[in-house]
């Protein structure tokens, strides 16, 4: 028998297993991780090492650099989550990668470890799609929480409103038209001189300004009310800020990054609880590193309590790139069947599959 009719048969046998280990890596962006979790929702361990330090100086990722980097810290991450977890690589149940979308070289050194490590253990390989992997993290830090759901998704690559229907069931109700949230937040602060990641720094900056100083436009993109843009809001900012440099006039940066981000969150909660009202859901998830936002956190903790919605979102420790959510999305793919051949590619873009 070949190694993916083998592992059908032992799916079957893991699907009910007490106790299932799972190992899984995250190295689709800038983050090497590697967890190890039980029952799915359990973390025994989740090993993270960032490489923001690296690329802090070129003010963003340099796909060839992360790359190598994930090569050189890979086997120490996956030796340092089975040494914290106090499991020993035979005892693995099944390895879950996550295989796309992500930069393709970096995605490439997960996908290739976790095919040779299902092999030669002879254990299900399962690939997970980044946003699923965000998504997810809210069952390990809601272990009550379940399907269905809103779940607003806001990191760097992506700015999405899915509507989670069951586990692995999804509804794509809005995203996107051009730059993710945390794409603009990196763009300004590359323009202000705050370095790079933007987000936390505009974040915390923000919370010494004036989010009512200047009005930057908020956009509504005419008969798609769930669908975002971005990229106008970042270009009336940089234009903003060249125009008063041009002039030599002086500018309070605290006031332009929490005025940036009052545009920014406004957007986010108006169009996320407009579909809320829109499908009749009850319960909202927040997802991806923007969910980390002091002021998202708030606004939309806000509206929820307004409409009635319980609001769910992860410690900031699982809203950024990990393994632990990766391995959470695993486990019900598993349950569900979907396991992969070793054929299991790394795909740079690709829309969360769904299922009707
Ligand atoms: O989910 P993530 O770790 O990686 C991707 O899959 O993209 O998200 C990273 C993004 C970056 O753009 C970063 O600036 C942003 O999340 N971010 C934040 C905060 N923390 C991280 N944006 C706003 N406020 C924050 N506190
Ligand atoms: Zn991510």
């Amino acid at each position: 028998m070949d190694y993916f009719h083998r592992m059908q048969t032992r799916m079957m046998q893991l699907k009910d297993k007490d106790g299932l280990i799972i190992l899984s890596l995250e190295t689709s962006c800038d983050e090497t991780s590697a967890a190890i979790l039980k029952n799915g929702r359990e973390i025994l361990s989740n090993i993270i090492s960032s490489q923001i330090d690296l690329h802090k100086v070129y003010g963003g990722v340099v796909p060839e650099i992360a790359s190598r980097k994930h090569v050189e810290m890979i086997n120490h991450v996956i030796e340092d989550a089975l040494h914290k977890a106090n499991v020993s690589l035979q005892a693995v149940d099944a390895i879950a990668v996550t295989y796309g979308p992500g930069l393709v070289g970096a995605l490439l050194i997960g996908v290739s470890l976790a095919k040779a490590l299902a092999f030669a253990l002879d254990i299900p390989l399962i690939g997970v799609h980044h946003i699923e992997g965000h998504i997810s993290a809210n069952y390990i830090a809601h272990p009550t929480l379940q399907p269905p759901f809103i779940s607003l998704i806001v990191s760097g690559g992506h700015t999405q409103i899915i509507h989670v229907k069951d586990y692995g069931v999804y509804q794509l109700i809005g995203q996107s038209r051009d730059d993710a949230a945390g794409e603009a937040y990196d763009k300004i602060a590359r323009t202000l001189g705050l370095g790079y990641p933007g987000g936390p720094v505009i974040d915390q900056m923000a919370q010494k300004g004036d989010p009512f100083r200047y009005n930057f436009p908020r956009v509504n993109l005419k008969d798609c009310p769930y669908d975002f843009s971005f990229s106008g809001l970042k270009t009336a900012v940089v234009n903003f800020l060249h125009n008063l440099q041009q002039k030599g006039e002086e500018f309070c940066v605290e006031d332009i990054c929490a005025s940036f981000q009052q545009a920014v969150v406004d957007v986010l909660v108006n169009k996320t609880i407009r579909s809320i009202k829109h499908t009749g859901a009850s319960q909202l998830v927040l997802a991806g590193g923007v969910a980390s936002n002091t002021a998202l956190r708030k606004e939309m903790a806000l509206a929820c309590e307004e409409n009635d919605v319980l609001l769910y979102f992860p410690p900031p420790i699982l809203c950024t790139d990990n393994g632990a959510m990766i391995g959470c999305a695993g486990y019900y793919r598993l349950k569900q069947g979907r396991i992969s051949t070793l054929r299991l590619n790394a795909v740079p873009y690709e829309p969360l599959v769904q299922i009707p």
